[in-house]
């Protein structure tokens, strides 16, 4: 197949661990017979730099004409002057918006060599495999929110609402992943308690009933889902729920790995291109220094090939490269342990040696 690939480096090892997920790409279109096309834009810091604007017209022109998006992390000490009057942080919430990305996938997914890295005992994370999605542009965090009152009687609301559209077409894109995994879905709310809860609550049911009745589903409220994730997150195969609740368990979950450079993300809109990337930020302190694990940006690669390209062997391969490096005991610094470690330019050539149809 033929793609149109957008790419935003970013800032500090952003360039550097996406130059190593385009490798990647690049063997993974040599083996399997596609055609990806790159095209490399500018976001963040480094637009301010050279343009004046984190999210110049041209990135947001050429990210809607492309099939998929991956980007490296923008930010850093240089653009954190709060007299700016702009932050590179702006033009990733900007181009999110322009997409319309509803949905943010994360993959929760333990890798069996580096179970160790993980702050949970071996027997209780072994073999987690956990996909969240936490819907992204709606709830409480675009409620209406205000003040009233003075002194003492000084008070703050933000508001959260849902709407049916809004539930349906997570739920069903949360559903369709499952389909693709283990056929689990658990959807998390606070039904108790809570009005655009129950709403969530009896959207989903719907949906499930009405067009998913081969997939299990199951409800947990979300204070007992905190719970849940670090006593027995091997229970979980798709999460689906709403922005706060989201932002909150998809933060705790992702400890749970025990290292930050093995996380990919993808944000994805009912229709047009995701954007993928890691969940860790620019890192300026190991910046330039071969230090920079690409294995999340590798990973987020391989999660645009699946829900972009629908290329699921593909992305298959990728993951699986990403294990025999690990198998093969190679580590960048962060996930080393103190032992022997390699660069981020030799852990990517490492993945593209290892990677088969
Ligand atoms: P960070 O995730 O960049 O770094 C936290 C720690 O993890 C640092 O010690 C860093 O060296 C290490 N680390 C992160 N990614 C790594 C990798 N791939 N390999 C090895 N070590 C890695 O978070 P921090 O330091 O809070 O933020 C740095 C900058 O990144 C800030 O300007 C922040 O605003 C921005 N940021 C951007 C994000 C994005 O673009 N989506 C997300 C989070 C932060
Ligand atoms: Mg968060």
């Amino acid at each position: 197949m033929k793609a149109n690939l957008v790419l935003l480096p970013g800032d500090g090892i952003g360039p550097e661990i996406v130059s190593e997920a385009q490798r990647v790409l690049e063997k993974v279109a040599e083996l399997f017979g596609h055609e990806f096309s790159f095209s490399s834009q500018l976001i963040g810091g480094i637009s301010i730099d050279k343009t004046g604007d984190p999210l110049p017209q041209e990135t947001i022109d050429a990210c809607k004409a492309s099939d998929a998006i991956l980007l490296g992390a923008v930010g850093g000490p240089k653009w954190d002057d709060p007299s700016a009057k702009t932050r590179p942080e702006a033009g990733l919430l900007k181009i999110r918006k322009e997409l319309g990305l509803f949905a943010n996938l994360r993959p929760i997914r333990l890798f069996d060599q580096l179970v160790d890295s993980s702050p949970l005992k071996r027997d209780i994370i072994e073999g987690t495999d956990i996909l969240f999605f936490r819907e992204l542009t709606g709830g409480i965090y675009f409620g209406e929110s205000g003040r009233s009152g003075s002194g003492q009687d000084e008070t703050a609301f933000q508001s959260m609402a849902y709407s049916v559209r809004e539930v349906e077409r997570i739920v069903r894109m949360a559903a369709k992943a499952a389909q693709q995994r283990d056929n689990r879905l658990t959807s998390v709310d606070k039904a108790n308690v809570l009005e655009p809860s129950r709403l969530w609550r009896q959207t989903a049911a719907r949906v499930m009933a009405e067009e998913f009745p081969d997939v299990q589903y199951d409800v947990v409220l979300v204070d007992a889902m905190a719970m849940h994730l670090i006593n027995r997150p091997r229970d979980f195969d798709v999460v689906v729920t709403g922005n706060l609740f989201g932002d909150i368990l998809t933060d705790e979950a992702s400890m749970l790995p025990g290292s930050l450079g093995m996380l990919p993300s993808a944000s994805l809109g009912s229709d047009g291109p995701g954007l993928y990337e890691p969940i860790h930020g620019s890192a300026p302190d190991i910046a330039g220094q071969e230090l920079a694990n690409p294995l999340a940006t590798i990973l987020a690669a391989a999660m645009l090939l699946r829900h972009s390209l629908s290329l699921l062997d593909e992305a298959t391969a990728i993951e699986n490269a990403v294990a025999a490096v690990l198998a093969d005991g190679l580590r960048t610094k962060d996930i080393a342990r103190g032992g022997k470690h390699i660069g981020t330019k030799e852990m990517g050539a490492a993945v593209v040696e290892r990677l088969q149809k």
